[in-house]
């Protein structure tokens, strides 16, 4: 297994780094032309996506680097706008890699299809009468997707509830689902769908609503990792304070639902470039995730930071994660399934797994960067070295440039030039 430990992977062209993303994931010609292609998503291929096609909209691809999970090297691909994501992750995985990497774990990709039933004449009954006709339904449920119940999903269960609403008491039926590989809501959705007419017949009620639940609570997934408390000894602080800062930091999302959004926000900034990279609807991985922070009642972070025994820092991450490898854009989008291919991922089980250290670790880099010197200046130095380069810099005179920058404290295109034709005369190429 080659490493993802890609040493100034930074400091490529991008032609360079898909050369050694290629040469990791073992991707043949093509696919390698097709990640470094500029239009990797045809006009045709959009136009059967969605509605109302007129073009096709770019956003960089990038690969993070340095991640061992369940002591597997992993590239990990990000499509996202945001500065300093990527960068950051690469970051916090390098600082998790040095505690033995991620550790994770996934719950069977079980999902809820709900049945909206109303004007229930003996509710309390029928709730009864549908749990007693459980088998009967999962096998209806069943006969929809032969092929699902092949590789081994399918219906699991039936649960029935009782809930009070504005007009009047409602059932409230979910059936579970394993979805296998795919994201599921499809197969679900039809399921349910399929299902209603039956719930009516064994109720006498009326079947409105028949959709997929995004609160996919049966669907967790887990990570967790150690970071070594040297590798925090950072910006002048002890490796106990800079344990320390992050607990702190940690301890305010805790507290107050205002900075939990924030935290939970910048978690999301890896988990939704994945998601976006591999074809997956972020959007329901989002509500997932924030209705999951806010189970108690009062919302929550998702991950938990404390110190071990050593004074060493953990971390842990608990969301939902209603993620695919298999159907809808995992397989439309030549992209996506390039990502796929890229992260070397077997099952939506190992996805999930995937997607949970990259929450975890995101987390991590904000933390750490917020408690230790401030998000501005990570930023600051990106934006210097698109500027250096922008001035024509490459190779070590990128940073030369971008040093240079910074401690004079000025990031301008004008001063860039300068630098580096001064670098140029001292014989620095
Ligand atoms: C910015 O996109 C994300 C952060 O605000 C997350 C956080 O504050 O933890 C940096």
């Amino acid at each position: 297994m080659p490493s993802s430990r890609l040493q100034g992977f930074y400091q490529l062209s991008p032609a360079e780094r898909a050369r050694r993303v290629a040469e990791f994931a073992n991707l043949s010609e093509e696919e390698a032309a097709l990640l470094a292609s500029e239009s990797p998503l045809t006009l045709q291929q959009a136009d059967r996506m969605i509605e109302n096609v007129v073009g096709v909209y770019g956003l960089p691809l990038a690969i993070a680097t340095n991640f061992v999970i369940n002591e597997r090297d992993y590239l990990i691909p990000m499509v996202v706008e945001e500065p300093s994501v990527v960068a950051g992750l690469s970051y916090a995985a390098r600082l998790v890699r040095a505690g033995g990497g991620f550790h994770a774990l996934a719950d069977a990709p079980e999902m809820i299809g709900q049945i909206q039933v109303l004007d229930v004449p003996n509710p309390a009954a029928a709730r009864l009468r549908l749990l007693a006709a459980e088998k009967e339904l999962l096998e209806r449920a069943n006969a929809c997707d032969p092929v699902l119940t092949a590789l081994g999903g399918g219906a699991r269960a039936l649960q029935v509830r009782l809930a009070e609403s504005p007009v009047g008491t409602m059932l409230i039926v979910h059936l579970i689902m394993d979805v296998r590989d795919a994201m599921g809501a499809n197969a679900v959705n039809t399921a349910v769908e399929a299902l209603a007419p039956h719930v009516e017949r064994l109720t006498g009620g009326r079947a409105l609503l028949r959709i997929v639940s995004n609160l996919a609570d049966r669907r967790l997934a887990r990570a967790w990792g150690v970071v070594p408390k040297e590798e925090l000894a950072l910006e002048g602080l002890s490796p106990e304070e800079g344990v320390q800062r992050i607990l702190e930091a940690h301890a305010f999302a805790e507290a107050d639902p205002y900075r939990a959004a924030t935290h939970n926000k910048g978690i999301m900034n890896g988990v939704d470039a994945v998601a976006l990279a591999t074809g997956n609807d972020w959007r329901a991985i989002e509500a997932g995730a924030h209705a999951y922070a806010a189970r108690s009642g009062r919302y929550k972070p998702l991950t938990a930071w404390e110190r071990d025994a050593q004074g060493n820092l953990v971390g842990s991450i608990e969301l939902p994660m209603a993620a695919g490898i298999f159907g809808g854009a995992t397989r439309a989008h030549p992209q996506a399934r390039l990502a796929i291919k890229i992260l070397g991922v077997r099952t939506a089980q190992q996805f999930a797994e995937v997607m949970a250290a990259v929450g975890l670790a995101q987390n991590l880099a904000a933390l750490r960067a917020l408690a230790m010197e401030g998000i501005q200046r990570g930023h600051m130095k990106l934006h210097a070295r698109q500027v250096a380069m922008a001035a024509g810099a490459i190779g070590e005179e990128v940073e030369a440039v971008v040093e240079r920058m910074l401690a004079e404290g000025a990031v301008r295109s004008d001063r860039a030039a300068e630098i580096l034709a001064a670098l140029r005369r001292e014989g620095h190429r």
